[in-house]
């Protein structure tokens, strides 16, 4: 079918922490390209994008840095778009979810389902926390994954294996907020019935066999494994107020109104958003990474199908995941590149790295990002392929025809050939870009560039100048030729270069697409500009400091990991204290537990008797070394067989984040064996 206009969404970040290169590799670059070339095309497309400012996501960020929701999402927002803006990733819109045009839409679109008698209304036992008092929803609690056995599974979905869960799916769970254990209670909200929906959602999925395998596998397993009624609205502060009566202090569930959100920077932008919507001549495209495969293509089309008057996504390119060096980036730990921080030490060579992180992008499977494939790509590609043929060209120009694009005499049969070849490329990198193969398309076009690379090279105009000036004409005419095409293939992938390319060429830059089928982009006598370098070398210590500085990061995290307190017990009543007898004692003979690295057998003298504990403290202290030591001790402790030894007790140690144990005893010698610790 053929579209009459476009309308390409990239997801909506979180605004808790600044942009990296994870997110550019997964859905920011491939939908800028795809943007790009589709306007190179002349088609009508939109691309709109924006801040995700709700969900916890955002209330755990502001917690941790002490300030408000509101100072978190303005900070990033700014940074975030900021960044966008200098690598060239051209949204036509970058909106926010708190902006009011927002709110009143996604209450709008809510309350159209409400009305509709969409949602199931339901009474369920939800997790609570009782010390901090709140509801514990999506990444306010953690558990164990009940499909991988992750540890650190969040209440709405396991990041490890990808799946979507409900808090109450989570084995083992506790809360984020305070680490204890939550309890059960009741409270009232909307569930939109996928169940009830699978059919025509199935049907939807089944009409996209053309997606790609990771995604429509994961919508798959989805479907088989039987869709369940999904909660969309939270017992939180933070979002959008649920419009309803009877729903105070609830808002949307966050993945209700973030896609939502498309929809509202449409609106924002344009006031023909309804084009962009509901004409099935419009093609919807979403970049997103796979974490958000189900979101877009089961959760928001089961929405948008409720609603009615929407169109559906018509295609759901997500990404896997870049790691880097080695190692899954985390905004938390610190295990990034940023965007703004890369532009710091590699200043104007923004193209640089859309051109690795494509060349290297997740389409299929994880990928690493590394500074040495960094620099290799760099040096061995944008320098010696398409700079270097680039400026010998330019610089040829320059020196045997003052800058003028001489006159074709005679082309030999290589070159007619050659010029067939090169009307191939944009049909060849337009079918790579339209199948979401950006890897496949950048590498056509890095082919171009060694075409031509080759070309100067078989022809040597350098040396043939000293014999037959004429051929030479022929020769730098063809090279010029292949290099303003290039400026014009190149242009989704390289947007800053392409433009500093066809200054050099000094050629129009209204050139769309298909005047790259074209080899007569210059013409005769034309005067090109000076030449200047596309590419510059990345040396081996600007690598190494980039090493250095994760590598140094790394140990901060660390070091900063190990002072980190854990979160404190619930409380408890004086009574519970009361109830533990705590003494002084005295460590009378000390002795290895057999097959037990570990374990210390101890005799204590308590004041009240002289006792055996079995203690785990043999990897900080010798048996020797304690002898005569005081330590604190629970007398009253059921007594336990360890090792077959028989411990009746329990020996107080103080542990640092390391692990690290020492006993706690009486500042004062004056204290007896006996002496109660109160
Ligand atoms: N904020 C989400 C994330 O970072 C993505 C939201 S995409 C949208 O994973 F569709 F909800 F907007
Ligand atoms: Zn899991």
């Amino acid at each position: 079918m053929n579209f009459k206009r476009h309308l390409v969404t990239s997801a909506l970040p979180y605004a808790n922490g600044p942009v990296h290169i994870g997110h550019l590799a997964g859905c920011y670059l491939p939908a800028d390209i795809y943007v790009r070339y589709l306007r190179l095309k002349g088609e009508d497309v939109k691309f709109v994008c924006g801040s995700d400012e709700h969900g916890v996501p955002i209330t755990i960020k502001a917690k941790k840095e002490g300030v408000s929701p509101q100072q978190v999402v303005d900070k990033y927002h700014k940074m975030m778009g900021d960044s966008f803006k200098e690598f060239g990733i051209s949204f036509d819109i970058y909106s926010r979810t708190s902006s009011k045009t927002h709110h009143e839409t996604a209450s709008e679109f809510f309350k159209t389902l409400y009305d509709k008698g969409v949602f199931k209304e339901e009474v369920t036992e939800q997790y609570f926390d009782v010390s901090a008092n709140q509801f514990l929803a999506d990444r306010y609690i953690i558990g164990t994954c009940p499909k991988c056995g992750n540890d650190n599974a969040y209440g709405d979905q396991c990041e490890k294996c990808g799946s979507t869960l409900n808090a109450t799916d989570l084995i083992n769970p506790r809360s984020t907020l305070s680490g204890e254990k939550p309890i059960m209670k009741e409270t009232k909200n909307w569930f939109l019935p996928l169940d009830t929906m699978q059919g025509d959602i199935e049907k939807y999925i089944d009409s996209h066999k053309e997606w790609k395998s990771n995604v429509f596998g994961q919508c798959k397993s989805w479907l088989n494994a039987g869709l369940q009624p999904r909660a969309m609205t939270r017992d939180l502060d933070w979002g959008v107020k649920v419009p309803v009566d009877g729903a105070e202090g609830k808002v949307l569930y966050v993945w209700f109104d973030a896609p939502i959100g498309y929809i509202s920077a449409t609106k924002e932008l344009t006031p023909d958003w309804e084009l962009y919507w509901k004409d099935k001549e419009t093609k919807l495209v979403h970049f997103i990474g796979k974490d958000n495969i189900v979101f877009h293509c089961i959760i928001f089309p089961a929405m948008l199908m409720a609603e009615g008057s929407y169109i559906l996504a018509d295609n759901v390119p997500a990404n896997e995941f870049l790691n880097l060096e080695g190692d899954k980036i985390s905004t938390s730990r610190n295990w990034a590149v940023w965007l703004h921080e890369y532009l710091l030490e590699f200043k104007d060579k923004q193209d640089v790295l859309r051109y690795t992180l494509c060349a290297n992008a997740p389409e299929t499977k994880d990928n690493d990002f590394t500074w040495k494939d960094f620099q290799a790509k760099n040096n061995n590609e944008l320098v010696a392929i398409l700079g270097n043929f680039v400026n010998r060209t330019l610089v040829l120009t320059h020196k045997y025809y003052q800058g003028k694009v001489p006159a074709i005499t005679e082309y030999t049969k290589e070159d007619t050939l050659l010029l067939e070849e090169i009307t191939k490329f944009p049909a060849k990198i337009a079918a790579s870009i339209e199948q979401y193969r950006f890897r496949e398309a950048l590498s056509e076009l890095m082919n171009l560039a060694r075409a031509g690379n080759k070309y100067l090279a078989d022809n040597e105009p350098w040396i043939v100048i000293k014999t037959d000036e004429k051929r030479v004409q022929t020769v730098m005419s063809v090279a010029l030729q292949i290099s303003a095409n290039l400026a014009v293939l190149m242009q989704p992938f390289l947007p800053f270069t392409a433009k500093k390319l066809s200054n050099m060429l000094n050629l129009s830059l209204d050139l769309t697409w298909n005047d790259a089928l074209r080899t007569n982009l210059l013409s005769e006598g034309h005067q090109i500009n000076t030449a200047g370098l596309l590419f510059e070398k990345v040396e081996d210590e600007t690598v190494a400091a980039q090493v250095q500085k994760l590598e140094d990061s790394k140990k901060a995290n660390e070091l900063n990991s190990q002072s980190e307190i854990n979160t404190p017990k619930s409380e408890i009543t004086f009574d519970d204290f009361s109830k533990m007898d705590i003494r002084v004692g005295t460590i009378l003979e000390a002795e290895k537990v057999p097959k037990a690295d570990k374990l210390l057998k101890l005799l204590v003298d308590t004041g009240v008797d002289k006792r055996t504990v079995v203690s785990g403290i043999a990897a900080y202290y010798k048996p020797e070394d304690i002898i005569g030591q005081q330590v604190s001790i629970l007398i009253n402790l059921a007594p336990r067989k360890i090792k077959g030894i028989e411990s009746k007790g329990m020996i107080l140690m103080a542990e640092n984040n390391a692990g690290e144990l020492s006993f706690v005893a009486p500042e004062k010698s004056t204290i007896n064996n006996g002496g109660e610790i109160k």
